[in-house]
């Protein structure tokens, strides 16, 4: 099978992003292998879309699979953060974010996102970014990896592990995604080794979000994301752990409270106006039948808001 990736949320998605009836335009911040974007294209004729994705191979992927949609389809490789920095098209109706990496990713891109493969440990989306994740495993200081792994991982061992894989290093390079496994798996007591996840999944997690940067991107494209929404037009972001849900939950309530910081003002708000209307009082999440044939959706949660007259 060419696709590999099972688009979550399918049916809340195409109900709570409803384009207007008329030409209308989509960004899919996060395109990955276009599952969503088909959804869409399929599903509302006169609707067009830009794709996202930093990812060059994922891209191709998508492309391959739109083609039949013609021009009403356009794929763009870039991260969703530099996009909206510099865009001046026309104004979009729906923008989705999808956050975080696809199955692709884990099963084909061999670029050692899994703890259960043996492939070099890169992890990054760009791969003409200078710094894989083997460089961080590799150079940084103890203390600032122990900080990444806890704070991207929220893993409670981070000390202990970011110590065991500084120690391992000094005698020889960490260069395959098994052996870093295998270091954590040995760092961590034994009763945390048959948890419910395996021990790696965190350090993995808060390593990938590092090299890509994930975080940082995430609320300087969705405040300009809905700057720029058409009234009436929808923004919604499914994201897959608390870190990512904060941010989106704190960034939504700002612009439903027209007070929404500017970057580096913790306090300062903008012009008073509510920007958006919220849709989602909590997050919608995946029904135990999606989770169910899906494993790896349990963890989604979607926001959606409405983007209020300028
Ligand atoms: C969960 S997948 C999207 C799956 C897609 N919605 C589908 O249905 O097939 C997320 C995709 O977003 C890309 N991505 C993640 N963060 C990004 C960012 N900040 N800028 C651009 N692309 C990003 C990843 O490369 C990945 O392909």
């Amino acid at each position: 099978m060419e696709f590999v990736h099972y688009s979550v949320l399918q049916k809340e998605v195409l109900s709570l992003l409803v384009p207007p009836d008329r030409q209308a335009l989509m960004i899919d911040c996060t395109l990955g292998e276009g599952g969503h974007s088909k959804l869409f294209l399929e599903t509302y004729p006169l609707l067009n879309v830009i794709g996202l994705d930093r990812d060059s191979e994922i891209i191709e992927k998508a492309k391959r699979r739109l083609a039949p949609f013609g021009d009403r389809f356009q794929a763009i490789n870039i991260w969703f953060d530099e996009f909206f920095s510099t865009y001046d098209g026309p104004r979009p109706d729906l923008v989705l974010f999808d956050l975080g990496i696809s199955v692709f990713h884990y099963e084909e891109s061999g670029r050692g996102f899994s703890f259960r493969k043996s492939e070099e440990l890169d992890m990054r989306l760009d791969k003409t970014a200078p710094m894989r994740v083997e460089d961080i495993v590799n150079g940084y200081q103890e203390d600032r990896l122990a900080d990444v792994i806890y704070q991207f991982g929220e893993e409670r061992y981070s000390r202990r592990i970011a110590a065991a894989i500084c120690s391992y290093s000094k005698s020889k390079r960490i260069t395959r995604s098994d052996e870093l496994a295998e270091i954590i798996y040995k760092a961590v007591p034994p009763a945390y080794r048959y948890g419910r996840i395996h021990p790696a999944t965190k350090t993995f997690q808060a390593l990938r979000i590092e090299v890509n940067r994930e975080l940082d991107r995430i609320e300087p494209a969705l405040r300009k994301a809905i700057d720029l929404t058409n009234p009436g037009g929808r923004i919604g972001v499914v994201s897959f752990h608390s870190l990512e849900d904060r941010k989106v939950k704190w960034l939504f309530k700002r612009a439903a409270e027209g007070s929404v910081p500017q970057p580096g003002e913790a306090q300062r708000t903008d012009d008073g106006k509510p920007k958006v209307r919220i849709l989602t009082k909590k997050p919608v999440v995946p029904t135990t039948e999606e989770c169910g044939l899906n494993p790896p959706s349990r963890s989604a949660k979607l926001r959606v808001v409405e983007k209020l007259e300028d």
